[in-house]
């Protein structure tokens, strides 16, 4: 039986990181703005136990082959904390939306979150926001192992938040903006694994807590100055931050070369910023733009250079 709710209702947000990934693990804040693209799920209950996952959402080569066993494991971590029961009775999962999945996108968080919705409404559970954050969570956890709830945080949530995780539940606050903020975001073609990268940051730090504690200290002055430009409008130092982001992450050896192309492509073509965002070693790249004009010319420049680019406002 399939359900009968329009799928609209369980559309979850793909997100960028202005400011903070990598760092974020590390409980300092980040900046996360929801991308209005989503993923939706649809939920049919079948006579035969198990799971069966029908997946039409877009993606770029590769993803979907490369995640399939993470996203598996994270669908069944969302469904196991929701206590939905496939031994008896089985599910048939489709996710679809017009939300293409990259790496640094938060398709993952997308898609558990979507899960969850379609989950609350099909069998009527009157879950809230945060209990679908929360299951969120849970199967992000399938896509790597600790995540800082970044991801399906913006994914439910949506708009532009100041997020910050903690040692209890993570905090975080919507944040207002004078006007909206216009982006250029662009793909290397690289799927990059989450676990492996936050893995080997966390490696390097252990290896030399004083190189991280510095870089850690920089990147706490550089939010605090970004969040205040945000929140003022001034997206010339929202844009100078980014690209002093983008360094930090380099640094980091989060970035590399594909990245550091389009960053450098996006400047030459009037960037007012840019930076590598999510994961990195692969992923995406996103940009500042302060017009309209100069966002459409940032996306001509990488369009020439990226397998796929995207425009989006932060609003
Ligand atoms: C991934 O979108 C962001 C990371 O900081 C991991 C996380 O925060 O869970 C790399």
């Amino acid at each position: 039986m399939a359900n009968t709710f329009p799928t609209e209702k369980t559309r979850a947000f793909g997100k960028l990181i202005l400011f903070g990934e990598h760092f974020v693990v590390y409980k300092v804040p980040a900046l996360v703005g929801a991308v209005s693209a989503y993923t939706d799920c649809k939920i049919e209950y079948l006579d035969e136990p198990g799971v069966q996952v029908v997946d039409n959402r877009p993606s770029v080569p590769n993803y979907k082959v490369q995640k399939f066993e993470e996203g598996m494991e994270a669908i069944k971590l969302t469904l196991n904390h929701l206590g939905v029961e496939t031994k008896q009775r089985g599910v048939r999962l489709t996710f679809g939306g017009d939300l293409c999945c990259a790496s640094g996108i938060g398709a993952s968080a997308a898609q558990v979150v979507s899960l969850a919705r379609a989950v609350n409404i099909a069998e009527s559970r009157s879950l809230s926001e945060d209990e679908i954050n929360a299951a969120g969570y849970e199967g992000e956890r399938g896509y790597h192992g600790t995540p800082s709830g970044i991801d399906n945080t913006a994914s439910t949530f949506g708009g532009l938040l100041r997020f910050q995780r903690t040692n209890d539940v993570p905090i975080f606050e919507k944040k207002t903006i004078p006007s909206p903020i216009r982006i250029v975001y662009a793909s290397t073609g690289i799927t990059a694994s989450t676990t492996k990268v936050v893995g080997d940051v966390k490696a390097k730090k252990e290896a030399d807590e004083a190189w991280f504690s510095n870089l850690l200290g920089q990147y706490n002055i550089l939010v605090e100055k970004g969040e205040k430009a945000v929140q003022a409008g001034d997206l010339v130092t929202v844009g100078k931050l980014m690209d002093q982001n983008h360094a930090l992450l380099q640094e980091l050896t989060v970035s590399c070369k594909e990245l550091d192309d389009l960053v450098t492509a996006a400047r030459s073509a009037g960037a007012i910023g840019a930076k590598m965002s999510g994961t990195g070693r692969g992923g995406l790249m996103v940009a500042l733009a302060p017009t309209k004009e100069v966002q459409d010319r940032v996306a001509a420049a990488l369009e020439k250079i990226a397998p796929q680019v995207w425009k989006t406002e932060f609003a």
